[in-house]
């Protein structure tokens, strides 16, 4: 098939709400990551500055805490709409199970170490389906990274209440767990999260598939390959095609993407610096 054909195809892969949710959690988690790395690293130059810049570190602390309940909204309308709404009532067992299910299945472990192999010359490049283990991976970072620094987070905001069932040690276990993990949570969205989805060959400098929710038959054939075979097989290849994106928001994906990346490069800097020379 023709090459160029093939590049002015377009597939859908993330529907709005996706892309709406994706773009609620992105922003709110750099905006935790600003505010809290202000807090934790207040011994820096730069530090007090960001927060002089925007009324103090009160001013920190409430932008902190606005973001952590518009994310944890996001999160539960989330787990909601899968869990209760899709899952339970209405009994759609593909969230579950199979290829568009993001739990992880045998196929993930084997594409895993099929890939380590690739990397060494030891074998072909694995197929991925619709979902790579590394984007599941990613994905359950969330739940993760919800339950550790959310809980110990909200331990922080509501000590009162949470020192009804906890001895008063959980307070600074609390602090120190939402510190440490934040930082390593950070530190894998800034450096991991945007290397695999943007600046690995095949995507730099800028995958805008999540912004825009389309991706051209190439790319899906290249980056997904066992999904075009499954969607070409079962005939379903023609009701995933789109339109290509409008230009206004192909513009405002590489605007936001630049934001973001440069905003997320220059905390990671900053972060690594104030952290190792403290040791
Ligand atoms: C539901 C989510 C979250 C809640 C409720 C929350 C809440 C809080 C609160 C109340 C504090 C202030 C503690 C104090 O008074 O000293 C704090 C500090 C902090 N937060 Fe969060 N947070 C959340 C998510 C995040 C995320 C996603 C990050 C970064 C990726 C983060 C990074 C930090 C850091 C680095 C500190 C300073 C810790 C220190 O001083 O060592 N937080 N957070």
């Amino acid at each position: 098939m023709n090459e160029n054909n093939s590049s002015n195809r377009y597939y859908r892969r993330f529907s709005l709400g996706q892309r709406y949710l994706h773009g609620v959690i992105m922003s709110t988690f750099v905006g935790l990551a600003f505010t809290g790395m202000v807090l934790r690293f207040s011994h820096t130059t730069w530090a007090p500055a960001v927060a002089h810049a925007v009324g103090g570190f009160a001013a920190i602390l409430f932008f902190h805490k606005f973001c952590a309940v518009l994310l944890t909204v996001a999160f539960l309308t989330h787990v909601g709409y899968v869990v209760v709404y899709r899952g339970i009532i209405k009994r759609d067992k593909s969230v579950f199970w199979g290829p568009n299910s993001m739990i992880p299945q045998l196929k993930d472990l084997k594409d895993l170490f099929g890939q380590f192999r690739w990397f060494l010359w030891l074998g072909p490049r694995p197929k991925f389906d619709r979902f790579a283990y590394w984007e599941k991976f990613d994905y359950w970072g969330v739940f993760w990274g919800m339950a550790v620094i959310g809980f110990s987070g909200y331990s922080m905001w509501f000590a009162p209440f949470f020192a009804r069932f906890f001895p008063g040690s959980w307070l600074n276990i609390a602090l120190l767990i939402h510190g440490e993990e934040a930082l390593l949570a950070a530190w894998f969205i800034f450096a991991v999260h945007f290397f695999n989805t943007h600046l690995r060959p095949g995507s730099f400098p800028m995958d805008l598939v999540i912004f825009t929710g389309r991706q051209t038959e190439k790319e899906l054939k290249e980056k997904h390959p066992e999904e075009y075979q499954r969607l070409l097989e079962k005939g379903q290849l023609q009701a995933a095609q789109t339109n290509a994106s409008p230009e206004w928001l192909t513009i405002l994906g590489r605007l936001i993407g630049v934001v973001v990346i440069s905003s997320g490069f220059v905390l990671l800097v900053l972060t690594l610096v104030a952290f190792f020379r403290r040791q």
